[in-house]
C-alpha cells in the first residue's frame, strides 16, 4: 500500500456538492503512508460541516473495502473566501427574508441556526425585526437583556445570550416594543446599524439575520453595510405570499445580493392521527414556481405541524427535538442545501486556508 495507491483510489471519489470528482477539484493535498497508518488530507471549500463528514466516510469505507487493516485518518483542511472589512471574524452571512408577513422566516431562522449547530458549525442569530422581535420567544430567552461592557475608548460592546449554542441578540434585548413604534424608518435604520457595529460575536461560521417583513429601511441598512453572503427568501405557496416574494428577489438582485434560494413554508398537512393523508391548505407549488421564475434554487418544502409552532412558543427550536422525525429532517436537509449554495458561491472566490477538527 503505497500513497500512489490511496490516491488512485480516493481520486474519483465525488464532492457532491459539485458533482465533480476530488481530483478534479484539486481537493486531495497529500497522503502519507506509515505500515498500517493512512493520513489523507483534504482541502475543500466551506462550509465543510455536512461534505467533511460525507467525505470521511466515503473516503474511509473505500480506503478499508481495498486494505482491511488499514488504520485511516481523513484531516479537513477548509478554504476560505477573502476576509471581509465588516465583521471579518464571520465566514458566512445569510438574510432570511420575505416580502410577505407571517410566513415563516423567524420560525425558519430559528430551525436553520440549529440545524448548523447540530452539525458542529458556530453559529449567531441576529433578529433584525425591530417592530415584532420573535428569537427571544422561539430562544426562551424573553425577558432577557444583552450583557454590555463599556470600552476603553467610552463605545459599548454588547455580547450575544448563548442558547443550544446559538449566539442569539435581539434587537428585543435592548428596546422596548412600544419605544420601537414610535420610531421612523431612518432613525430605525440607525437603530439596527448600531446595534450590529456594537455586538461582539467573536469567530463564526454562520451569522443569520431574521429580517422583518418587506422591502423597508432595515432590509436596505443590511444590504448595504453587511457583506452578505447571500438571502434564503420564504413563502408560503399561496400566489398572494409569492407576489410580495417577487418584490423582495427583485429588491435583493437590485443590490447585488445573491438569492441562494427559496424556502416553501406550510406547503401541506398530514394530520397526526391520518399519516396517509396529505392537505395543500395553501395551495401547491408556489414555491418552486417563483423559484423557476426567478432561475434560482429551490431549498424545499416545510410541512405544517403542530409542534412546529409550539416549539417557538415555548423556546425551543422544533430541530432539536430528536422525537420530531422527518419533518425535522425535512428543515435539516433545507439548512444542508442552503450550505451547498453557499460552497457553490466560495467555490468562485480567492482562498486563504484553515485546518479543522473532524
Ligand atoms: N411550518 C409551520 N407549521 C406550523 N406553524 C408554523 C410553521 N411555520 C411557522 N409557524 C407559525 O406561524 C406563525 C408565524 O411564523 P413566524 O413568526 O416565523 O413568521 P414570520 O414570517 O417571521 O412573521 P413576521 O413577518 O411577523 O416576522 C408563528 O406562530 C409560527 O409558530
Ligand atoms: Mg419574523
Amino acid at each position: 500500500m503505497t500513497a500512489q495507491d490511496i490516491k488512485k483510489l480516493l481520486e474519483p471519489i465525488v464532492d457532491s456538492d459539485f458533482n465533480e470528482p476530488l481530483s478534479r477539484l484539486n481537493a486531495i493535498n497529500n497522503i502519507e503512508v506509515n505500515g498500517n497508518s493512512v493520513k489523507v488530507y483534504l482541502e475543500i471549500v466551506q462550509p465543510v460541516h455536512w461534505i467533511a463528514r460525507k467525505l470521511d466516510h466515503y473516503c474511509t469505507t473505500t480506503i478499508t473495502a481495498n486494505y482491511p487493516s488499514a488504520e485511516v485518518e481523513i484531516l479537513v483542511r477548509e478554504l476560505l473566501p477573502p476576509e471581509h472589512k465588516v465583521l471579518p471574524l464571520v465566514k458566512n452571512m445569510i438574510a432570511v427574508a420575505s416580502g410577505k408577513g407571517g410566513v415563516g422566516k423567524s420560525t425558519f431562522a430559528a430551525n436553520l441556526a440549529a440545524s448548523l449547530v447540530q452539525q458542529g458549525a458556530t453559529v449567531g442569530l441576529l433578529d433584525a425585526d425591530i417592530y415584532g422581535p420573535s428569537q427571544p420567544t422561539m430562544y426562551g430567552l424573553s425577558g432577557q437583556s444583552m450583557q454590555a461592557e463599556k470600552q476603553p475608548d467610552g463605545s459599548v460592546k454588547g455580547f450575544p445570550n448563548e442558547q443550544y449554542g446559538v449566539k442569539v441578540a435581539s434587537i428585543g434585548f435592548v428596546m422596548e416594543r412600544d419605544q420601537a413604534a414610535i420610531l421612523r424608518g431612518p432613525m430605525l435604520a440607525g437603530y439596527f446599524s448600531t446595534l450590529v457595529d456594537r455586538i461582539e460575536w467573536g469567530e463564526l461560521d454562520f451569522l443569520i439575520f431574521d429580517l422583518p417583513p418587506g422591502t423597508g429601511d432595515i432590509q436596505l441598512t443590511l444590504t448595504q453595510r453587511i457583506p452578505l453572503s447571500g438571502a434564503v427568501i420564504v413563502t408560503t405557496p399561496q400566489e398572494i405570499a409569492l407576489t410580495d416574494v417577487r418584490r423582495s428577489i427583485q429588491m435583493f438582485r437590485k443590490v447585488n445580493v445573491d438569492i441562494l434560494g427559496v424556502v416553501e413554508n406550510m406547503s401541506y398537512f398530514i394530520p397526526p392521527d391520518m399519516p396517509d393523508k396529505k392537505y395543500f391548505i395553501f395551495g401547491e407549488g408556489g414555491g418552486k414556481l417563483v423559484s423557476d421564475e426567478f432561475d434560482v434554487p429551490f431549498l424545499g418544502q416545510i410541512p405544517i405541524d403542530v409542534r412546529i409552532r409550539e416549539g417557538a412558543d415555548q423556546g425551543f427550536p422544533f430541530v432539536l427535538d430528536p422525537e420530531h422525525g422527518s419533518h425535522a429532517a425535512a428543515i435539516q436537509q433545507i439548512a444542508a442545501n442552503v450550505v451547498t449554495q453557499l460552497r457553490r458561491k466560495n467555490r468562485n472566490q480567492q482562498r486563504t486556508e484553515i485546518d479543522i477538527q473532524l
